[in-house]
């Protein structure tokens, strides 16, 4: 009897298996794949960025910089000073803490510096991530939570970490949005990105808002350094290897600050530096030019977006955007050609349901049968039973999409490259180091590897061989530590 059951059971499996194989076989030979591809075709041609392109790009990002540097609000390019004008020696020295801002989850971390021999003696971190209303509601809400998660931490630390009678803990805040800097210590926010959207908060020195917020909890803690995130892994980075010049972060957003010569920058009317250097967060996300290569599928997405009109070049090669690049153009494509079925799949229709792990995980699909593809397709977009060609094809739109913004974003470097006068070989062969951070470089290795190649590519081999990239690993949180050190009371 039970033998009868198993038997029928397995019958109508393999019953139901074939049906499936033959609906799929049906579909896909419904489909005109001529036609899919041509259509692909054409919207590659739209993201093409052949090198010349890429050059002419990085030109006018480059007159963009100096139109930034020239005066405020003379570019698109913030070009923000960030009044970090001495970088790291080594010998900073003593307890500092530091609180990272700027995605959907915020670090805050203890660094014991050890001076000259000792570098980084110990660090620990905790990561908070940040409820979805928080990041759209009121300021005084993001503060209090922020607040609240550095003084548990603080208060759970052992006694080794008391500070002494008198004296003040000190933090570096990284907060990774666009700010003008009143002083190292202070400054306002010009406006949100990545999903955040707080009005109140626009226009108000985020530093008072953090320390009203610690005020609230009982905190006593000083902010000694505001700095931007780009600005933290150029100083980490800088701590770690005396040749790194850039600060890269490719992440959630996207941005790059790098050192400046003092007097290159006629916005800064104040008495010039010792050390005639100045960090510049330059807020290259919200480049725009007629250049960029932008298709429908990036305009509805701006248009739809929080900030429209806004971080366009952010916009292409950051983390946040990617997928749902990759999601709106299945989506006209399966309203055209019937690639997943007769009826467009719901849940294809959702913005942002594509998150960029999700289309890297696709893109790096190794197996034969593209079997990762069939599972992110099924589990993300409730797409089933993919024919190998549909899989393929959806692999080959990642590929456009990742490569269309490794590219720019390699263009932006060559760009910064060149402002610093590294795009020639110098008689003394000085190594010129990038550090990048941020999950779509650590996590991406098409995207990076793309990003590396066309570097060399932009650069040609000879200069591309003093040219070094390194991945700075959370360099920002140590970054801002490193920075509230140097400028200790
Ligand atoms: C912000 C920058 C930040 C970058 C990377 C952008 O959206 O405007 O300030 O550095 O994201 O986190």
């Amino acid at each position: 009897m039970e033998k009868r059951v198993v038997c029928t059971a397995a019958t109508v499996a393999a019953v139901a298996c074939v049906v499936a194989v033959l609906v799929i076989r049906k579909r896909s030979k419904g489909i005109k794949w001529g036609k899919v591809r041509e259509m692909l075709k054409e919207i590659k041609l739209k993201c093409a960025l052949p090198i010349e392109r890429l050059k002419q790009i990085a030109s006018a990002m480059e007159t963009e910089m100096h139109a930034g540097l020239a005066s405020d609000g003379g570019s698109k390019l913030k070009m923000l000073l960030s009044y970090v004008d001495k970088l790291p020696t080594g010998a900073e020295e003593g307890l500092f803490y530091a609180l990272d801002l700027g995605g959907t989850n915020f670090r805050v971390l203890r660094v014991q510096l050890g001076g000259k021999e000792g570098g980084v003696v110990r660090q620990e971190h905790k990561e908070v991530s940040i409820p979805p209303h928080l990041m759209v509601g009121s300021s005084h809400d993001l503060f209090d939570f922020i607040a609240e998660a550095l003084s548990s931490f603080v208060a759970s630390e052992g006694e080794e970490y008391k500070v002494p009678e008198g004296k003040q803990r000190e933090l570096g805040f990284t907060f990774s949005f666009p700010v003008k800097q009143l002083s190292l210590s202070s400054g306002t926010l010009i406006k949100w990105t990545k999903g955040f959207c707080i009005e109140e908060t626009v226009g108000q020195d985020v530093v008072a808002e953090l320390t009203k917020a610690m005020e609230r909890q009982g905190l006593d803690m000083k902010v000694a350094a505001l700095v931007n995130d780009t600005v933290g892994t150029l100083v980490g980075g800088r701590y770690e290897d005396g040749d790194v010049v850039t600060g890269v972060i490719l992440g959630t957003g996207s941005n790059a600050a790098y050192v400046e010569r003092a007097s290159s920058i006629p916005k800064w009317h104040d008495e010039l530096p010792k050390s005639g250097e100045m960090v510049i967060n330059m807020e290259w996300g919200n480049f725009k030019s007629p250049l960029l290569p932008i298709t429908e599928f990036d305009e509805a997405l701006d248009f739809e977006s929080l900030n429209p009109g806004e971080q366009i070049y952010e916009k292409l090669i950051s983390g946040m955007y990617l997928g749902e690049v990759v999601r709106r153009v299945l989506l006209k494509v399966s309203e055209e050609f019937p690639i997943f079925g007769d009826i467009i799949p719901p849940k294809l229709e959702a913005p942002f349901i594509l998150r960029t792990p999700q289309m890297s995980a696709i893109h790096h699909d190794s197996s034969l049968d593209l079997k990762v593809v069939a599972k992110k397709l099924k589990e993300t977009l409730g797409i089933h039973n993919t024919s190998i060609k549909t899989r393929k094809f959806v692999v080959d739109v990642c590929d456009m999409v990742a490569k269309r913004a490794a590219r720019l974003a390699a263009a932006g470097i060559y760009a910064i490259i060149k402002k610093i006068g590294r795009d020639t070989l110098s008689d003394d062969k000085q190594r010129t180091v990038i550090a990048i951070d941020g999950g779509l470089f650590e996590h991406y290795t098409a995207f990076s590897d793309c990003l590396e190649r066309t570097l060399r590519e932009l650069l040609g081999e000879e200069v591309a061989n003093s040219v070094v990239i390194k991945h700075a690993n959370d360099g920002s949180g140590i970054g801002a530590a490193l920075i509230a050190a140097s400028h200790s009371n």
